[in-house]
Parts: C-alpha cells; sequence; structure tokens
C-alpha cells in the first residue's frame, strides 16, 4: 500500500524535487521523506558539508540521485544560477524551506539584514516558483511547497518583518493554488507553530522563558505537509496548533489577538 502511494507521488511530482535551504532541520527532514518517496534530489544550502553528509546518507539508504548546490538563497541572480543548473532535469517539485528569520526591536536589527529577510523569504520564493513552475506548466504536473509560519496570520511585535515575509508567501501559495489547481499544480504552503529545528533552538538560547507551546518534530511537521499536498491549499501541522488558531483568528478580536502575540514574544525575548 505504502509502495502504491510512493510511485504516485512519484508519478505526479517526480523525478526530481528541488529542496531550497536542505542543510538542516525541517529541509533536511523533507528531503529524507522525498527520498524515502524515490524522488530525485536537488539540495540547496549554504553549508556544503552539511549538504555532503546528507547527500551520502540518503544515496547509500535509498535508490536515488542527488545533486548539491551551495548557494546563497540571498542572491539576485538566484533565478538563472538554479536554472542553469538543473536544465538537464525535470523538477516536479519545489519545497522553498529556507528563511531567514531575525528577532529583535524593528529598529535595533539593521535596514540591510530586513532587506536581507525579504530576500530569502519572499524575492528567491517568488522566483523559484515562477521559473520551475513555468517548466511544470509544460508538463501539466508537478507541486510547489512554500513554507510559511502560523506568525503568517497576524503582525507580531519582535519578529515584525519575519511575520509580515511569511504572510507574503501564505497569500502567494493561496492565490497560486487557486490560479493552478485546475492546471495540475499543486501549491500547498505550511505554517507550523515551533518546530525543534536547529535554527529554532538556535534562537531558544537567547530567550529568557521558553516557548509557550511545545515543538513538534520537523518529522511530523513534513510527513503532515507532504500528506496534505493537492489536497488543500494551507496546512497547519498538529492538531493543538489548528485549534490555537481558529481561537486566535476566529474568535478573538484582531487586535487582541496582535496583542497577545506581542505579549508572547516580549515575555520569551525579555523586552520591554
Ligand atoms: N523552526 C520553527 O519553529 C518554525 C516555525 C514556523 C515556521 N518555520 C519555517 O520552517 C522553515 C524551516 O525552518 P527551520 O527551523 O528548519 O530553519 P533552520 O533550522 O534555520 O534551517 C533553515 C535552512 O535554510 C537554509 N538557509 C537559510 N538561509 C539561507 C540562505 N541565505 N541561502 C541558502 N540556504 C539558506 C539553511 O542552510 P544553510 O545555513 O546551510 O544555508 C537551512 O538548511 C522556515 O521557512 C521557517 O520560517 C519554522
Amino acid at each position: 500500500m505504502e509502495q502504491l502511494a510512493a510511485t504516485a507521488f512519484r508519478t505526479r511530482y517526480g523525478p526530481w524535487a528541488l529542496v531550497a535551504g536542505a542543510s538542516a532541520g525541517l529541509g533536511a527532514e523533507f528531503a529524507t521523506q522525498l527520498a524515502a518517496k524515490g524522488l530525485n534530489l536537488v539540495l540547496i544550502a549554504r553549508r556544503q558539508q552539511l549538504l555532503d553528509e546528507l547527500s551520502a546518507r540518503l544515496t547509500a539508504t535509498y535508490a536515488i540521485e542527488v545533486r548539491t548546490l551551495q548557494l546563497d538563497l540571498a542572491r539576485e541572480n538566484i533565478g538563472s544560477l538554479v536554472t542553469e543548473a538543473t536544465s538537464d532535469i525535470e523538477i516536479g517539485l519545489l519545497v522553498y524551506n529556507a528563511a531567514v528569520s531575525m528577532v529583535g526591536p524593528y529598529f535595533e536589527i539593521a535596514l540591510q539584514d530586513h532587506l536581507n529577510e525579504i530576500a530569502v523569504n519572499c524575492r528567491t520564493p517568488l522566483t523559484l516558483s515562477y521559473l520551475l513552475g513555468q517548466q511544470m506548466l509544460k508538463r501539466q504536473r508537478g507541486g510547489i511547497i512554500l513554507m510559511s509560519s502560523l506568525s503568517a496570520f497576524q503582525g507580531s511585535a519582535l519578529i515584525s518583518n519575519y511575520a509580515a515575509t511569511k504572510g507574503y508567501i501564505r497569500l502567494l501559495a493561496e492565490g497560486l493554488w487557486e490560479e493552478l489547481r485546475t492546471r495540475d499544480i499543486d501549491v500547498l504552503t505550511c505554517c507550523p507553530s515551533a518546530v525543534s529545528t536547529p535554527g529554532s533552538l538556535a534562537n531558544t538560547s537567547r530567550r529568557s522563558a521558553p516557548t509557550p507551546v511545545s515543538a513538534m518534530s520537523p518529522r511530523a511537521v513534513a510527513a503532515e505537509t507532504l500528506a496534505a499536498l493537492g489536497k488543500q491549499p494551507v496546512v497547519i501541522p498538529g492538531r493543538t496548533y489548528r485549534l490555537a488558531n481558529v481561537l486566535m483568528q476566529r474568535l478573538l478580536p484582531h487586535k487582541m489577538t496582535i496583542r497577545i502575540m506581542g505579549r508572547v514574544m516580549r515575555n520569551m525575548y525579555q523586552q520591554p
């Protein structure tokens, strides 16, 4: 049964998947679960050694090919770099997982860092979904997964720009879902709450209070996301988080939701 599902997945989204931001955390987990479904992989990140280790692990375990690209996803010419490096293969699935998440008072973060966050979190996923999506359109099949966040549903103090970039991603994916669903291209955005990844643990070390919710494992988040592809435009992994989101978005006045988020963030990072 599992084998059958993997074959159907590979037929619809193969033969290659590209995971942007694949060296650690959720990206490495997406790569692992896609390898288990038999997809060949293009893995992008800045840390080549981590990509090499992941590639060696996956090719030793699964009968797949892996190509690694050491790239900074903030680069302006990322579109041509990626299309040149993949011109000989068919990418049927894009997983845009990478993100910059700057935490701190808005004016204490350098403007250049805010702009870099927009490049990695907005400009590059737009570029890659445009360029790879065009190829999927020609083949009339494919999938695009864009990683957003629960913070995409309201503004949040101390992560104002990050939350705004995640709002952009969520809305981009929702619009594309509607535009492309009749063209046999499945678009999905994933909006998790806390996930226990190296990136989020690095932020935890700067926190003075724990996250008020328990973090999900990357494995569970990636599995729920891949299972939702082709079924809906948005997935919020974890029942608790889905319920929390209903409470925050539908039951509380929006102003109160923004203030609660602000209080949570200030408490976590001990800011006035
Ligand atoms: N973890 C959470 O609690 C949480 C919650 C909600 C949403 N999310 C979202 O889930 C996604 C993954 O989160 P995560 O916690 O797994 O992140 P992470 O641990 O920080 O990993 C991010 C990945 O992106 C890559 N990356 C970052 N900047 C890059 C750049 N400029 N160029 C190339 N690669 C870059 C990193 O590789 P290199 O450093 O090697 O380049 C790494 O492979 C993000 O979109 C995040 O916003 C996470």
